[in-house]
């Protein structure tokens, strides 16, 4: 029987995805779930592995070559090579590929865009921008954190890549300063509901920054976002030109403090 390699569904918001590299060429005989294929989205890598033991009878798609869900890749026929007879002897369920995030290391199926990586490890200072959701970020930044932030790449012995480079949080809040703070209105200071961000950066020996806060979001006329606005431009460029460190804003409660 001969069966379609399809690329499996992308990530959401995700059209298309790059070919990076066959693991197989044609002719080679593969064994069931072995990975066969590599495609690169902005957001991961995902494996394609074999549905089956056999013979790959023919690649449609090359190295390179940008590829939408559905795509055929390539051709299988499905046979009683030695590898598909020990698949086949195998109780290992087979491998869906899908964009599931909630693997956090190396080994599952898929890893952190090469992209990111490389975008991470080229910039010294990182930013997460964001609305306060709920006391904390959107799920898309925790969706970011579970997929970056892997071990061997960004902690654990072997992951050092994000070590010594500097992190800062830049929100809005739709409450006033006044309510964030301890036995306050809501009961605690945006530093301590920052916490499990704080220390997740820390984990990653990336230095943690105060955050840069822009309160009361709902009470700011122009002339208020305006001024924000500058304040947010003066800390990045201060940043950018190692004029703020990471031991002069340690007594900050927020780095926008400095400027006050
Ligand atoms: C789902 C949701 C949850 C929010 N949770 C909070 C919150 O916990 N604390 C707070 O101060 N503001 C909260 N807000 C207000 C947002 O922080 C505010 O609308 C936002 O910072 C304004 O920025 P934007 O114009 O970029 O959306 C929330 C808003 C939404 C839509």
């Amino acid at each position: 029987m001969t069966i379609e390699i399809k690329v499996p569904q992308l990530p959401e918001s995700v059209s298309d995805a790059t070919l990076v590299a066959w693991h197989r060429k044609a002719g080679d005989t593969v064994a069931r779930d072995e990975n066969l294929v590599d495609l690169e989205t902005d957001k991961v890598v995902l494996e394609v592995p074999a549905p089956a033991g056999g013979v790959l009878q023919e690649i449609l798609i090359k190295d390179g070559a940008t590829v939408v869900a559905g795509d055929v890749l390539a051709i299988l026929v499905e046979g009683d090579s030695k590898a598909s007879v020990a698949a086949a002897k195998s109780s290992a369920p087979a491998v869906e590929v899908t964009a599931d995030t909630s693997s956090n290391d190396d080994s599952g199926p898929i890893k952190t865009s090469p992209a990111v990586r490389r975008l991470l490890e080229e910039h010294d200072i990182i930013v997460w921008q964001h609305p306060f959701y709920w006391y904390s970020s959107p799920s898309l930044l925790k969706e970011w954190i579970d997929v970056v932030l892997q071990h061997g790449f960004a902690y654990g012995r072997e992951g050092k890549a994000l070590e010594g480079k500097k992190l800062m949080t830049a929100i809005t809040s739709g409450g006033r300063r006044d309510v964030y703070k301890e036995g306050g209105m809501r009961k605690y200071s945006i530093r301590q509901l920052l916490a499990p961000f704080e220390q997740t950066v820390t984990l990653c020996n990336i230095e943690y920054l105060p955050p840069f806060v822009v309160h009361g979001t709902h009470l700011l006329d122009i002339k208020g976002i305006i001024e924000a606005g500058q304040d947010y431009r003066r800390v990045i460029i201060a940043l950018r030109d190692g004029k703020l460190t990471a031991e002069e804003l340690s007594t900050f409660e927020y780095t926008n403090d400095v400027f006050v």
